[in-house]
């Protein structure tokens, strides 16, 4: 039974939270009159030794108590006697938990936020460098047109800014106190919910006990949140795997976050990079673990419950991670703008850019030049030349209108440079972008 039930061996990293909220309890059973001021003092005298204790690792856990609550509460009668009974008065272990759960995630909301604001810190600071930095943008992982570095690294930075709305609205929502709900009913003693939902740094008590004891969804919010930015943080880590391979060579990461092979001296893999992809699973995985724990469970509280906290903690913890290695990473890694432009070139990516030209100089409908300019490219492929470099004679053996003009619009900066719609990757687009994020992210 000690075995199934307990949950110490997690549950402790509640122990902060669990002392913040039996201290504002006992604050207010005191001004309420339910204790006496006396009993009060102790309680709260023999709690900060607890926390000394813990802080210092000196609090013996026991298994034998189950879970942080009860240990707390055995520490604190070998403390101060009796008193530490009266603790209990008009609360229980059902709105306990909830509330240290909440203060904990709640918490972790913030530390997420601070970590994607970090990364996207790192992401702006590239983007300023390399507004001008030209890479193949892909689609369907084949050289689409040309792109800037700088404006990739802004793509990045706009989802983690949908990530930090996300744990901010979830932070906002879940920000209502549990404390004093009780059991599931709450309670005949006169408490004061709204002292003790102040004292916490909660906006309001929540207004119905049978919720406050049996939700978690609160706990789900962070979770698919998290879930959301680690598939952001995942499909970057994915680039940079890529990105650093020798045969992409796109950018170099130093030794910082890579790692030697024990028999291939030649090779530096991307560790970090591979394993905040990884860490995705385990966070989604925690998301997908607690909503199958809660979808059946009737109104209040079960020990199914209990199940909550090491997906979250696990989640928790990854995700931490994980920005701090993005953060690290992307301030690391050197772009290789021989590489990129090499493989930019490769693709004949200003294809459209040609057609394009058809369009506005010759008044040809799109898709007439779209197939004019695949007739081109096809012709440029088999000579093994780039666009640009193809004789404007073979171009005009295909489309006698082209003029040596259209040559302009052929090379892979005239191609950036041009696409200054808003939200563009034009150089002088990305370098707006970068001053809106530096402002923002002040
Ligand atoms: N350790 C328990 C949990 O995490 C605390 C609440 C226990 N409540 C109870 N009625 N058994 O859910």
């Amino acid at each position: 039974m000690e075995e199934i039930n307990a949950s110490i061996d997690f549950d402790k990293r509640l122990a902060g939270q669990d002392l913040a909220g039996s201290k504002a309890h006992a604050k207010m059973l005191a001004s309420q009159g339910i204790i006496s001021q006396d009993d009060a003092d102790a309680i709260l005298k023999g709690l900060e030794q607890i926390e000394t204790e813990i802080a210092q690792g000196h609090f013996s856990f026991k298994r034998e108590l189950e879970d942080i609550h009860l240990n707390i509460e055995a520490r604190l009668a070998e403390l101060i006697g009796p008193a530490a009974g009266r603790l209990h008065t008009a609360r229980s272990r059902n709105d306990q938990v909830a509330t240290d759960f909440r203060l904990w995630v709640r918490e972790a909301c913030a530390r997420a936020d601070a970590g994607l604001h970090a990364v996207q810190k790192a992401l702006v600071a590239q983007a300023a460098k390399h507004a001008d930095t030209i890479l193949p943008g892909f689609t369907h992982m084949q050289v689409a047109q040309p792109v800037t570095f700088g404006h990739h690294c802004l793509a990045y930075v706009e989802m983690f800014a949908r990530d930090r709305g996300r744990f901010g609205d979830a932070m906002k929502r879940m920000n209502e106190s549990p404390l004093g709900a009780a059991a599931l009913a709450g309670t005949s003693f006169p408490i004061d919910r709204a002292k003790t939902a102040k004292e916490l740094g909660f906006d309001a008590p929540m207004r119905n006990s049978l919720d406050a004891v049996s939700a978690r969804d609160f706990a789900l919010e962070y979770l698919s949140a998290a879930s959301i930015a680690a598939t952001h943080l995942s499909r970057l880590a994915e680039e940079i795997v890529l990105w650093a391979s020798p045969s992409f060579g796109f950018v170099k990461l130093s030794d910082a976050f890579t790692t030697g092979s024990s028999i291939m001296p030649q090779k530096r893999n991307p560790d970090a990079a591979e394993l905040v992809r990884a860490k995705t699973g385990r966070i989604l995985g925690a998301f997908v673990g607690l909503s199958t724990v809660m979808k059946g469970l009737a109104l209040t509280y079960a020990k199914d419950m209990q199940e909550d906290k090491e997906a979250v903690f696990s989640a928790a913890d990854a995700l931490d991670l994980s920005l701090a290695a993005m953060a690290g990473m992307v301030g690391d890694l050197e772009p290789n703008k021989d590489a990129m432009r090499r493989a930019a070139e490769a693709g004949y990516p200003t294809a459209t850019d040609l057609a394009d030209w058809l369009v506005r100089m010759l008044k040809k409908p799109f898709r007439e030049a779209h197939h004019i300019a695949g007739a081109i490219v096809k012709r440029a492929e088999d000579a093994g030349v780039a666009l640009e470099k193809l004789p404007l004679a073979d171009m005009q053996k295909i489309e006698p209108g082209i003029t040596k003009e259209a040559l302009g619009v052929l090379s892979l900066e005239a191609s950036v440079h041009s696409r200054t719609s808003f939200g563009g990757t034009a150089p002088s687009r990305v370098r707006e972008q970068v001053a809106f994020w530096q402002e923002k992210l002040k």
